[in-house]
């Protein structure tokens, strides 16, 4: 195992109507970032929050936001996810129509940009931009529920990711998103992955169960870590 793999859980999964005490307990449970999830019915069929919801949750929590934009057109917001208190700011290639030009606009805002990859998308959408990003998500699931399947040619998409990333030879993360699960993890990480999303597999059992499900996550069994 990579110990330095990063636990990112999808606040999609916490209840809504208590997000601030959500992300508190899942900061104290383990948690290395937040993953907002973004959407806008419009790129994604599904609606989720704005920045308005990412400006209020900021005081709860220091831990960074990983914030995943699904919303198009994306350039015209990525200023207001800035100012809210974004730390990772996340984008679908097909979401706008200059990639290269809306990853310098959110560098130029000071945040870490990352490139986000559905399942259909190839890595090599990123062969002239890799150097330039902080973060690659790999989409394991198409984007705009939580709770679907992994789907397992993903795996394939993050090893090849890991090789480029390797040549490069610059710290990007790769970041895998959607599906995953104690069994899941292992194979992602063994695959070559930095940091996992996770919604349900996190919130699952309420507050006292997030500590060991993010355990769970990074491998460790819950037995041998209590003693
Ligand atoms: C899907 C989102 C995911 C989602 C993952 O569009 O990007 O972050 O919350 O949910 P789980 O972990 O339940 O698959
Ligand atoms: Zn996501």
């Amino acid at each position: 195992m990579q110990p330095t793999v990063h636990i990112s859980p999808s606040i999609l999964s916490a209840d809504f109507a208590r997000l601030g005490e959500e992300v508190r307990a899942i900061d104290e449970a383990g948690a290395d970032w937040i993953h907002i999830d973004v959407m806008d019915g419009h790129y994604v069929p599904n609606i989720t929050i704005g920045p308005g919801v990412v400006k209020a949750l900021r005081p709860h929590t220091r831990k960074p936001f990983d914030v995943h934009l699904m919303i198009s057109p994306i350039d015209l917001y990525l200023e207001a996810f800035a100012d809210a208190g974004a730390d990772i700011i996340t984008v679908h290639p097909e979401a706008g129509p200059h990639l290269h030009r809306t990853i310098q606009h959110i560098k130029s805002l000071g945040k870490k940009a990352g490139v986000a990859l559905n399942p259909a998308t190839p890595a090599k959408m990123l062969d002239y931009v890799l150097e330039d990003v902080d973060l690659v998500l790999v989409m394991s699931v198409n984007p705009g529920f939580g709770g679907q399947s992994f789907i397992t040619s993903q795996l394939r998409k993050i090893e090849a990711l890991r090789r480029s990333i390797d040549k490069l030879g610059k710290p990007i993360e790769l970041e895998v998103d959607g599906g995953i699960d104690r069994e899941t993890s292992r194979l992602v990480i063994d695959a070559g992955a930095t940091a996992l999303v996770a919604g349900t597999a996190t919130f699952r059992g309420g507050p006292s169960a997030y500590a060991d499900n993010i355990r769970a996550l990074r491998g460790i069994n819950e037995l041998a870590g209590a003693q």
